[in-house]
């Protein structure tokens, strides 16, 4: 289980006297809870004495439902929040997707604390960390990174837990959690330090680790201005942790780029315990790799300076449809309609439009059907061109509306197909976004980058391709600004400035289920994954959305990249402390990343 545990304890126990001012380097193994070389009490409470706030022993979500009776009113809490990105996120043993929380030991058995108490199940504490620092400051970061790198831990970074590798929590591992680091600071004019007093920056918004999108948003509004950041239930993906880490993908991507050419300034914690600025000026390689190189890997960001623009009203435009078939799978009916949207996509994406086509599975009676919510903000004189592209494809599928009928694969009802003004993307956003429940189950994810060319040259192989996957989506997120900024000039993935499209597909299983039955759904997502390479072999994935089951995962997140981005995270993080499941320098790791291969 941990091969190399005594060679960590001798060579932990053979520099404890140079702890104070030298940190152990490279050793073979993680010091988990549990060796002999895990710290003391007196070591943690020397620890709680630089920091600002208590230390923590996070918990799974659902263990309030399994202290003996008298938890009633905690439990009753957990069965109406559990789907809550934001109860979550609040939370600094609980994940966004469930399945994280839990530890699948060799030989198949699960620990696991499940919501469903009937399973009988005894509640354990899997991949939950065990203790941590609740940071409310960049010094406690230091405090917390100095004690972590001094006694050779296994570390984990967590904001809001909405990661679909799971790298935000590790079995017996020691936790920084920067969720509560909530500062917003909105600077009239900026100039980034180091920089020519003539390179300002109007309206800009500086971030503390732990602001959430729906608290960013809020405080732009507030500054009637717009930002570029992410779109879920409750606004509760973080805004300045791995989001922006691994890209940053919005329905406002394709007019004003990614989260990536939207940061002018970072401030960062790094394994020496340094708090440095970084930024095009100062460090600018490591602002380089920051903007794309991913969440976990560089460094404790504890600070992001975001380029804002102006707020214009915008055009927003919701399509909702219903089939009934007798096909199981995708219907002729939806195969003819997907073909259009993706025959047109490249017009749509030219047209200013963003947003997302999500596939829903019918009530009983009906079958798979699509969904398009796209918006584009009013900034080019009128909007007309917007209109009408989006108007041609609706008038294509009220055609086929009309003409469908069983017989012919399918009746297709459109139950919506609106286009309107809204005064402001906020407008938008709460309209649609501020609601909760999108989260809580168990989810493996798969994802390919379309590069604009391949759904230019076989748009029907496209959709062909990709109705089958499971829990499919197709997010117009790219393309447009994202296109128009040169590929070097951050470390992100370059297949992104080729794409148009993200497109995610996913499988989900039920608590209680097998490891072997939780293999089964693995085994769809490599089946799609080797579809989706087929269709686009030169294109790459999402860092923040994708699949363990890659089969050349360094590559396909970060392409031409890699080596580059691999020296800089050498440089600036030489003891190794940061290293997250498929990510930069993981490849010298095991795959619990625990011990060096
Ligand atoms: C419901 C849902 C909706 C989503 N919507 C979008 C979307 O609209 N657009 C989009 O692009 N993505 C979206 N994502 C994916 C999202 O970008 C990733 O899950 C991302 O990793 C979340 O980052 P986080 O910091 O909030 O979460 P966490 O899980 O806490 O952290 C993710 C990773 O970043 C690291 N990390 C966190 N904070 C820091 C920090 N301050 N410094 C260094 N490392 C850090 C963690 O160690 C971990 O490796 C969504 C995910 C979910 C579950
Ligand atoms: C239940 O817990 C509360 C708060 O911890 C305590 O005050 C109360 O006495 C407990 N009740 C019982 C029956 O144990
Ligand atoms: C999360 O915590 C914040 C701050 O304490 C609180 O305002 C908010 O209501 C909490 N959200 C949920 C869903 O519990
Ligand atoms: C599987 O391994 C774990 C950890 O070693 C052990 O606790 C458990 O009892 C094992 N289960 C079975 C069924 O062998
Ligand atoms: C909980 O588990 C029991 C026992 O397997 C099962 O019958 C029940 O349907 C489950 N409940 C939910 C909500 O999944
Ligand atoms: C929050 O921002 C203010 C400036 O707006 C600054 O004075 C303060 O130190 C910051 N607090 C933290 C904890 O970073
Ligand atoms: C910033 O604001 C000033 C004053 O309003 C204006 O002159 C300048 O053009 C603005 N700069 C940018 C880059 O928009
Ligand atoms: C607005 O139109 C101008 C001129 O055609 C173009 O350069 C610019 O990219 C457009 N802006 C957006 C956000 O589409
Ligand atoms: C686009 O459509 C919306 C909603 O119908 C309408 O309010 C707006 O005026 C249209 N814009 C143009 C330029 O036609
Ligand atoms: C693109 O949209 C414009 C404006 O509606 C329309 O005239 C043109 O035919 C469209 N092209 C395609 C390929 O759909
Ligand atoms: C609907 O049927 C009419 C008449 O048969 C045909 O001209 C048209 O192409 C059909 N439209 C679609 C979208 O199938
Ligand atoms: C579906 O229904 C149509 C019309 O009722 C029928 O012709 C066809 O054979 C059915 N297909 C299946 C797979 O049941
Ligand atoms: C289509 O939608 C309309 C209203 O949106 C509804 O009255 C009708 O029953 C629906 N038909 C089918 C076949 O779903």
């Amino acid at each position: 289980m941990k091969p190399l545990a005594q060679l960590c304890m001798f060579l932990l126990f053979s520099t404890v006297f140079a702890l104070a001012t030298l940190v152990p380097a490279n050793l073979q193994c993680r010091c988990l809870f549990g060796d002999a070389c895990w710290p003391i009490a007196t070591q943690f409470s020397d620890l709680a004495s630089q920091v600002s706030l208590p230390l923590i022993q996070p918990i799974p979500p659902a263990s309030p439902c399994y202290r003996s009776l008298n938890s009633s009113t905690n439990c009753n809490d957990v069965h109406l929040n559990w789907a809550d990105g934001n109860w979550r996120a609040n939370q600094s043993g609980a994940m966004q997707s469930t399945n994280f929380e839990t530890f699948i030991w060799p030989n198949g058995t699960i620990d696991a604390c499940y919501f469903n108490t009937s399973l009988n199940v005894p509640c354990t504490q899997g991949s939950v960390p065990i203790i941590g620092v609740n940071a409310q400051t960049p010094s406690d970061v230091q405090a917390a990174v100095k004690f972590a790198s001094a006694h050779n831990l296994r570390l984990i970074v967590k904001n809001t837990g909405h990661d679909y590798l799971g790298r935000s929590t590790a079995k017996d591992s020691f936790l920084i959690w920067i969720h509560n680091m909530k500062n917003i600071t909105f600077h009239e004019t900026f100039v980034p330090t180091g920089a020519p007093p003539t390179e300002v920056y109007n309206k800009t918004l500086t971030l503390g680790a732990g602001v959430q999108w729906y608290e960013a948003y809020d405080a732009a509004h507030s500054h009637n201005v717009v930002i570029v950041g992410g779109l879920s239930a409750g606004g509760s993906v973080g805004s300045s942790g791995g989001w922006f880490q691994g890209g940053g993908h919005s329905a406002l991507s394709p007019s004003f780029g990614l989260g990536v050419d939207n940061v002018l300034e970072l401030t960062v914690v790094t394994s020496t315990g340094e708090h440095l600025t970084a930024n095009s000026h100062i460090h600018s390689d490591l602002f380089w790799a920051l903007r794309g190189g991913g969440g976990g890997t560089y460094g404790i960001v504890t600070s992001v300076t975001y380029r804002t623009h102006p707020s214009t009203p915008i055009t927003a435009t919701f399509l909702s449809t219903t089939i009934i078939s007798n096909v199981t799978g995708p219907s002729p009916i939806l195969t003819k309609l997907f073909t259009e949207l993706v025959r047109v996509t490249p017009n749509l994406s030219d047209s200013g439009w963003g947003g997302y086509t999500l596939f829903y599975p019918g009530t009983p009676g009906t079958s798979l059907a699509l969904q398009i919510l796209y918006i584009t903000p009013n900034l080019n004189v009128s909007n007309s061109v917007a209109n009408s592209s989006i108007q041609s494809f609706y008038d294509y599928a009220q055609q086929l509306a009309t003409n469908s009928s069983m017989e012919t694969g399918g009746l297709l009802n459109i139950t919506a197909a609106v286009i309107i003004e809204l005064d402001s993307f906020y407008a938008w956003e709460t309209q649609y976004f501020r609601s909760s429940g999108q989260v809580g189950g168990n989810i493996e994810l798969g994802s390919r980058l379309l590069p604009r060319n391949v759904i230019e040259n076989d748009y029907e192989k496209v959709a062909k391709m990709l109705l089958p996957l499971p829990g499919l989506n197709y997010y117009l997120v790219a393309g447009g600004a994202v296109s128009r900024v040169n590929s070097s000039s951050t470390g992100l993935n370059p297949a992104w400035r080729k794409a148009l499209v993200h497109t995610v597909f996913g499988g989900t299983w039920q608590e209680g289920a097998s490891a072997q039955e939780i293999m089964q759904v693995g085994n769809t997502i490599k089946a799609g994954i080797a579809n989706l390479h087929a269709l686009a072999p030169d294109s790459g994935a999402y860092f923040n959305e994708a699949s363990k089951f890659e089969p050349d995962p360094l590559n396909t997140f970060f392409g031409s990249h890699y080596k580059a981005l691999k020296d800089i995270k050498l440089k600036y993080d030489p003891y190794e402390l940061f290293i997250v499941s498929k990510g930069v320098g993981s490849e010298d790791w095991d795959e619990d990343l625990n011990c060096k291969v």
